[in-house]
């Protein structure tokens, strides 16, 4: 049942205000964080590895930020299917987390049966409660989303970081980073995204007035510093996929290293900065875009556009945001781009082509 919207993945970006709801209600009780059983000690981990497949594997390259920042715990990320065959060594102190929507990708479950009786614990971060890599972590975590249909992921991605964060602010609290009134004022930032998201998605139109220009381009490049470098790659895995335009997303700053031989009139650039510690940063490599006649779709809050200046092609306003939670927010735009430039171009947004729901193969 598509709930009255013309696909899947338009209903399932609808839906995140209130899965993530479900998700703030399970792990956060009372203004504390409430872990399934058996639970998790922080102080007893001191490196975390992270891996997955896909959109997976951006909520962990999200996550990685969090927790380096707000927890100071080391952390490696890697994708299951090079992962698995590194056969990397797993020191005492390790503990292994796997993020997959369907619980069934096959890199992913080999990369966790690599971990078995090596790593200190296994987590998961799953949608799927009964599925293969829940059963086999000692500590699966659900993300609540409900099913998704949507071959592109959407409202799981969004669950997942929002877990993650509350992990992220768990660390940050066992390891000593964060007193009482810091892992509060950090879960309140948490519960504000679905009230914040509701504003987000009400960009509906005007992202689908952009994506007609974007169903035109050949490549379309996606910049990002920070936490928004992994939203860059999302963005553009996103469109990939539904849309067969050819994205690339580049941390902002590696632009000058290679990438920007790419940029000309016809290449659109979407530059993904909310107004945060890093956007000065962002926004000189934007101009440099600019400077090579590049066309910039800026998407920031208020202030970041006002202190953008004036020359970029077009901008998304985004509400404003607090720097912590925003790449939970800022997958928003990136999957309605991805939507609306699919549905102006008239591909199968909801089953594209060459792609499955969940990869049970290798
Ligand atoms: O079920 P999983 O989360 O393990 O799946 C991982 C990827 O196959 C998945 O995220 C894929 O990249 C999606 N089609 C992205 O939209």
């Amino acid at each position: 049942d598509k709930g009255g919207h013309k696909h899947f993945m338009s209903k399932e970006i609808a839906e995140q205000p209130s899965v993530l709801t479900n998700a703030l209600g399970y792990y956060i009780k009372n203004g504390k964080i409430e872990l399934p059983d058996p639970g998790l000690d922080f102080t007893k981990i001191e490196r975390l590895t992270m891996v997955a497949c896909g959109t997976a594997y951006y909520a962990c390259l999200v996550a990685k930020y969090w927790f380096e920042q707000v927890a100071r715990l080391p952390v490696e990320i890697d994708v299951a299917s090079e992962f698995r065959y590194r056969e990397p060594p797993i020191t005492k102190g390790t503990a292994a987390l796997f993020v997959s929507q369907s619980g069934e990708t096959a890199d992913t479950l080999a990369a966790l049966r690599y971990c078995e009786g090596k790593a200190d614990k296994i987590i998961s971060v799953v949608n799927v409660p009964e599925s293969s890599i829940a059963r086999e972590s000692d500590l699966p975590l659900p993300i609540l989303a409900g099913t998704e249909i949507g071959v592109a992921s959407t409202k799981a991605f969004t669950c997942q970081l929002t877990v993650l964060a509350i992990l992220a602010i768990k660390a940050a609290q066992d390891r000593g980073h964060m007193d009482a009134k810091q892992v509060a004022e950090a879960l309140e930032q948490v519960k504000s995204v679905p009230g914040i998201m509701n504003h987000a998605l009400a960009l509906g139109e005007r992202t689908k007035a952009v994506s007609r220009n974007l169903a035109e381009a050949r490549d379309i490049l996606f910049l990002g510093r920070g936490p928004m470098y992994a939203l860059a790659h999302e963005g553009a895995l996103k469109l990939k996929e539904i849309s067969y335009i050819h994205a690339e997303a580049y941390a902002s700053g590696e632009l000058k290293h290679g990438p920007i031989a790419l940029v000309d009139e016809h290449v659109p650039v979407i530059v993904m900065a909310p107004r945060d510690a890093l956007f000065d940063k962002t926004i000189s490599n934007m101009q440099e875009v600019m400077a090579r006649g590049g066309k910039v779709l800026l998407i920031t809050d208020e202030q970041g556009a006002k202190e953008a200046g004036p020359g970029v092609w077009d901008t998304i306003l985004m509400p404003e945001v607090d720097p912590f939670v925003a790449p939970i927010v800022y997958a928003i735009p990136a999957q309605l781009l991805a939507y609306h430039t699919a549905v102006s171009k008239g591909t199968d947004v909801d089953q594209p082509r060459n792609l499955a729901k969940s990869v049970t193969v290798e």
